[in-house]
Parts: C-alpha cells; structure tokens; sequence
C-alpha cells in the first residue's frame, strides 16, 4: 500500500519540489497551502491533493488534517516546511513582524504536530520532519536574530519531544539546509526598515550584498539535493536525527563546534567583512 505523505507550505520552493518528488515517487501527496486556487503545478498529478491550510490557523489545520486522513486513511510522515524570513535590526522590527515570525515558524509547527499526535498515536507511529536551516543551530549573517530565534525554537522543540514522542514510535527528524538556489526564499524576505534611523544602515547594506552575491555566486545548494534528505529520512534510508544539508552549511557548522562561541563570532564577523573595531574585542 502507498505511504501517504502531508506538507505544509507547497505553493513554492522546497515544498512544492518535495511534494513532486513524492508523488513521482509513488506516495500519496497531501499538499497543503493558503491559495490552493492559484495552484497550477500539482494538480496535473493524481496521487496529489491540495489542502488549504494557513499553519498559523489552528481551526483551518483541524479541516485540512481531517480531510486528508479521510482522503488517504493513514498519514505517516508529516513535514514542517512552510516559514517565512524576517531580517533587520530587532530595534527596527514592527511587533506585527516579530510575532509573525514566531507565529510561522515556530507555532505554525507546534500547531501542525498537536493535530496529528492523536492521529499518531493511535495508528502506532509516525514522523515528522521538521524544516529547519543553519540558522536554526548558529548565526551565519548579521540582523538575522528574529530568523534565527525562530529556528533555534524549532530545534528545541524537535529535540525536547523525543522523550514524550519515543514510546508511541513517534520519529522525529530536522532537516537543517543552508541558502537554495531557485526558490523565493529571499524574495520573500521581510526587511525591517526606519527611514529616521541611519545606524544600521551600513550593515544592512553589507547583508543585502552579501545575500544577492549568494544568489548569484552558485555557492547556494541545488534544492534537489534537500528533497534528497528529506527523502531518505521519510524513506528509513537515514535516521539521522539532524542533516546538514550542502557544503555551505556543513561548513559553518564545523566551524561552530570546532571553537567557542566569542572566537566563532568574531570570526564570522570578519568573514563578512563587518567593521573589525566594533566586532572584534
Ligand atoms: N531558501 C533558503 O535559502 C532556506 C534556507 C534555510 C532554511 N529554509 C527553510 O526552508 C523552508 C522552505 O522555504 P523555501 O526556501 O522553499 O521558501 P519559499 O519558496 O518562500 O516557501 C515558503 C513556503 O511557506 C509558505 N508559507 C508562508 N507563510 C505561511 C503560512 N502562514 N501558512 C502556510 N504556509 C505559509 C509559502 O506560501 P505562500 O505562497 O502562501 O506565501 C511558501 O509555500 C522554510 O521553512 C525556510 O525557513 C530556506
């Protein structure tokens, strides 16, 4: 019998090329998104269903994940992939902005795995993986502190269930990608901005450049190769807990761990060629 797969955030990016792959894979595909009406791509396959789900809507994800068990039966590997990207000075931020990033990233997940648990439990097992990036185990750019607060909770999360999650063989995965390439992740980039305030305007601009000579310097991952992970966690092929994901991100997380925590920031500070007085003490 085909396994039945459940995404969030599949109108772009990793989520659609993940439900894509799953479907060319055989699986059963519960897509989900907040516009199903634009969606074009992945209705031309059968074995996918497009669900409308906000995971910031606790009611519209009860709807959606009772329709795709109905739909399917059993759901056996849900993945936390829909987020959002906010950068600036925290100074700077909107609370609109700051509670929208947590709200996304952070609660749309808790959300998420609250509604399938019982779905879960009953069946004997399941897994969740969760979308998360190198931001989410430490800084690889300035002004990223709202991005990164989000990820490093979903780390936490992820980890801290094991204990509760583990007697129901209920698995948990992260999945920790670097910068992609051919996606809207840095499009989507919410940027805070004062017009009256010029003191982070510097850095700001050092952030922009560095993120748009990313895009265009092919250092940033093929998103294949994260479908890949994810792939071979869904698939029992890998029971890595975590998976660094592309040369970029495994690189920064052995530079990580190799030194403490002042040395590594100075190091990345320098490495962005940020103000040497200012950073380094
Ligand atoms: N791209 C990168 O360089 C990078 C690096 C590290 C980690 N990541 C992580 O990878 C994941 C996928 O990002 P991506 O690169 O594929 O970016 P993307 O193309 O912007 O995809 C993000 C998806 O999330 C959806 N989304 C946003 N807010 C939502 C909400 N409230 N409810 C449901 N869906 C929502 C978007 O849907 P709409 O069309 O409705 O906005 C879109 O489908 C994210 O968790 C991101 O943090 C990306």
């Amino acid at each position: 019998m085909s396994k039945t797969v459940f995404i969030t955030g599949t109108s772009s990016g990793l989520g659609k090329l993940t439900a894509i792959r799953f479907a060319q894979m055989g699986w059963n595909v519960a897509a989900t998104m907040r516009t199903p009406e634009k969606e074009t791509e992945l209705t031309s396959y059968d074995n996918i269903k497009i669900f409308k789900l906000d995971v910031t809507k606790v009611d519209q994800i009860q709807t959606a994940v009772e329709q795709a068990i109905a739909a399917f039966g059993k759901i056996d590997v849900v993945i936390n992939n829909a987020g959002i990207g906010t950068y600036g000075p925290l100074e700077l931020a909107t609370e609109d902005a700051i509670d929208w990033q947590f709200a996304v990233n952070t609660r749309g997940p808790i959300n998420i795995i609250r509604k399938f648990l019982p779905h879960y439990r009953v069946n004997g097992g399941g897994m969740f993986i969760n979308i998360s990036s190198f931001m989410g185990i430490t800084t690889a750019v300035p002004l990223g502190s709202l991005y990164n607060m989000s990820k490093f909770a979903l780390e936490g999360l992820t980890e801290g269930l094991y204990y509760e999650l583990r007697p129901f063989n209920i698995e948990l995965r992260l999945i920790e990608q670097g910068g992609s390439s051919g996606n809207h992740f840095m499009k989507n980039i919410i940027w805070g901005k004062d017009e009256n305030i010029k003191d982070y305007d510097d850095m700001m601009m050092k952030l922009q450049q560095f993120m748009e000579s990313a895009e265009t310097s092919g250092s940033l991952d093929d998103p294949q190769t994260i479908v890949d992970a994810i792939v071979a966690q869904a698939t029992g092929e890998s029971k890595e807990f975590r998976t660094v994901v592309g040369a970029a991100g495994n690189q920064l997380v052995a530079l990580r761990n190799s030194m403490p925590i002042e040395e590594y920031l100075e190091t990345m500070a320098k490495n962005l060629d940020l103000d040497q007085e200012e950073f380094i003490r």
